[in-house]
């Protein structure tokens, strides 16, 4: 592996470096409690169940939920989504969700369409905005799930998630957010925002390791959700038929402890820190950024103009160059680590008209500095001067 520095604003696709406190409880678990969780009963078994019990509690205690039982873990937001969108929809189901998503909704979504699902897409701004009017006039008789991000990935916009939840709680519809930008970045409270199911990933701003994540279900709903796999629990094992409860219903098969106690460990270090804390810094980077951006001539960013309307996620384009152009002598020039394109979502870029090309994308983390994006702002104007 080569050696410069590297300067990583790559944050939104995954976060980097990771906490030490985290490295160490990776390493630990696989040094001294890598047995299977909830299986053997032996100490080191009972160990590791109980990373797994911290782990829950700690996502559970993050998201305001009551239940820990109620979080299962999943190997990312994409999964989480893929159950919710695969278990609860039903031939003739209607669907409502926006034009900002990730193709983790729009994939399952358009899949679902196949087998008699319908779904209403809703219109967003130029700059990603929701207005939650449009989701209550899409609401018909068989709407029977509402799925939005909390923020875009590709612009950083903030969804009105409280405002929309309300509207689903007042029709009695299931909403299902996702949260895989937003985890550990935003605060987030599933009973004061009326969230009945929380798609998370634990390897951006929850600063855990690659292939963790969760979902929260709320109470009841787990009756109506098929899992995406059967199989091993370690419980109810003289039935061959999949566990009713929660939340071993969704998590077949060995878990992955070491990654979970990563994990576990990133959610402590975002609470020790703050997540207003981590925000003001994240914000503080963005909003310098922003300002600078738009004093290069030829260079567009795209999204909400106020930095309060974001996560620390910034889109720009440059006149007459390809985005991917811009990246790559962001990298090989400058060692300046960012990420180009449609970031798996196509429908964003249409809203904010810069589909096919897509964009450069800025992501800020914990770990960033103001001579970072001092340095990422000399670049890109030397790029935009030097075509
Ligand atoms: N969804 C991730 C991104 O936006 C990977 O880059």
């Amino acid at each position: 592996m080569e050696t410069r520095e590297h300067i990583y604003l790559d944050n939104a696709a995954s976060s980097w470096p990771k906490p030490e406190s985290v490295i160490r409880a990776v390493e630990l678990t696989l040094r001294e409690a890598a047995a299977n969780p909830g299986r053997s009963g032996h100490s080191l078994s009972v160990e590791a169940a109980r990373i797994i019990s911290d782990a829950r509690s700690e996502a559970a205690a993050f998201f305001g939920v009551a239940d820990p039982l109620r979080i299962v873990f999943t190997k990312n937001a994409t999964e989480s989504l893929n159950i919710v969108i695969n278990g609860l929809l039903r031939p003739g189901d209607h669907v409502i969700t926006s034009r900002m998503e990730h193709n983790s909704v729009m994939r399952p979504l358009n899949a679902a369409r196949e087998r008699g699902i319908s779904i209403s897409s809703v219109r967003c701004s130029r700059t990603g905005e929701l207005d939650p009017d449009d989701v209550r006039k899409a609401v018909t008789k068989d709407t029977r799930l509402v799925v939005l991000t909390h923020a875009s990935n590709v612009t950083g916009t903030i969804m009105p998630v409280a405002e929309v939840g309300a509207i689903t709680r007042g029709e009695g519809i299931p909403f299902c957010v996702d949260a895989a930008q937003s985890a550990g970045c935003l605060p987030i409270d599933v009973d004061a925002m009326n969230i009945d199911l929380l798609a998370f990933t634990g390897h951006k701003a929850l600063y855990g390791p690659q292939g963790t994540g969760g979902l929260f279900i709320r109470g009841g709903l787990e009756a109506e959700i098929s899992p995406l796999v059967m199989g091993g629990t370690g419980s109810a094992s003289e039935h061959e038929e999949q566990p009713l409860f929660m939340p071993d219903k969704y998590e077949s098969g060995t878990p992955n402890t070491a990654g979970i106690a990563g994990l576990l460990e990133g959610g402590r270090f975002v609470s020790s820190q703050g997540i207003a804390s981590i925000r003001d810094h994240e914000m503080a980077l963005a909003s310098v950024l922003l300002e600078g951006l738009d004093g290069i001539p030829g260079v567009r960013v795209h999204g909400p103009a106020e930095p309060e309307k974001r996560i620390p996620v910034v889109s720009f384009t440059v006149d007459g160059m390809d985005a991917s152009e811009v990246a790559y002598r962001l990298d090989d020039g400058c060692g300046i680590m960012v990420r180009p394109g449609l970031h798996c979502a196509p429908s964003a870029h249409r809203t904010l008209g810069t589909f096919p090309g897509g964009t450069v994308r800025f992501g800020f983390g914990f770990f960033n500095t103001a001579e970072q994006v001092r340095t990422a702002l000399e670049a890109v104007s030397s790029i935009v001067n030097k075509p």
